[in-house]
């Protein structure tokens, strides 16, 4: 039987980080988003966000995830807390292309460097690209033709990866979004060291903060919905 209190080596790479945290965090704070909802995560990964949607009294569960090891392990972690869910391994939007939810939920891969590994992690576990949206741009882009009436969305949003530009793009598609809250979070040496110069250079001091050897960033919990939607 799966012990969920014993995650195998396998496992390791998709273990979650500051940003599942926060967006467990913020998911806990407010169970009225979540309860009796169709959610969608993109980008599953060890499938506990999908377990904390599960565990809020979302009405059905599905998530979608490039990388094998996620779909096999997401299942497993689901199936041993007793909650159903359909998981997809497919690229972005693809596996659920004509399906409309009630809530979506990302921590998409979007910090800004090329696509290098950061160890025990895959490179598709972080790495959005030279300008951090690679991954991004298509899920905003995306988001509305996949949101049902009154639907929501709650995702990870480094500060260091232009805000503005994600605005716009959803004013686009008649959405709008608001940052629900904003913690800092640490940034590893030998990520920093790859991320993309230009970013790190006009970002120090503004949205990344570095003491000595130590450095952190501000990331946001951003919520979507129709823009008006907030009245
Ligand atoms: C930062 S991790 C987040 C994992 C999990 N949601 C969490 O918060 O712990 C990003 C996840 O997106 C997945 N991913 C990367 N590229 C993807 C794509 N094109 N389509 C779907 N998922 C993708 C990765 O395999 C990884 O599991």
């Amino acid at each position: 039987m799966f012990d969920v209190r014993k995650p195998s080596p396998a496992v390791a790479a998709l273990r979650p980080s500051e940003y599942t945290a926060a967006l467990i965090q913020a998911l806990r704070a407010e169970p009225s988003r979540v309860c009796g909802v169709r959610a969608l995560e993109i980008g599953c990964g060890s499938g506990v966000i999908l377990a904390v949607l599960g565990g809020l009294g979302a009405a059905s569960l599905c998530g979608i995830d490039i990388e094998e090891d996620a779909i096999a392990t997401g299942l497993a972690l689901l199936r041993g807390l007793g909650h159903e869910a359909e998981i997809h391994r497919g690229d972005m939007w693809q596996p659920v292309a004509g399906r409309r939810f009630d809530l979506i939920v990302a921590n998409l891969p979007h910090f800004p460097m090329d696509h290098f590994e950061v160890a025990g992690r895959l490179s598709t576990w972080s790495s959005g690209g030279i300008e951090g949206r690679e991954l991004l741009d298509p899920f905003l882009e995306g988001l509305s033709d996949h949101l049902a009436i009154n639907g929501r969305a709650l995702i990870t949003h480094n500060a260091f990866v232009d805000v503005w530009r994600s605005r716009r793009i959803l004013e686009r598609y008649g959405l709008a979004m608001h940052i629900v809250n904003t913690v800092l979070v640490h940034i590893a040496n030998e990520k920093i060291e790859l991320m993309t110069p230009s970013i790190l250079r006009a970002e120090e001091g503004r949205s990344i903060h570095r003491y000595g050897p130590h450095v952190f960033a501000d990331m946001h919990i951003v919520e979507i919905a129709a823009a008006g939607a907030r009245g």
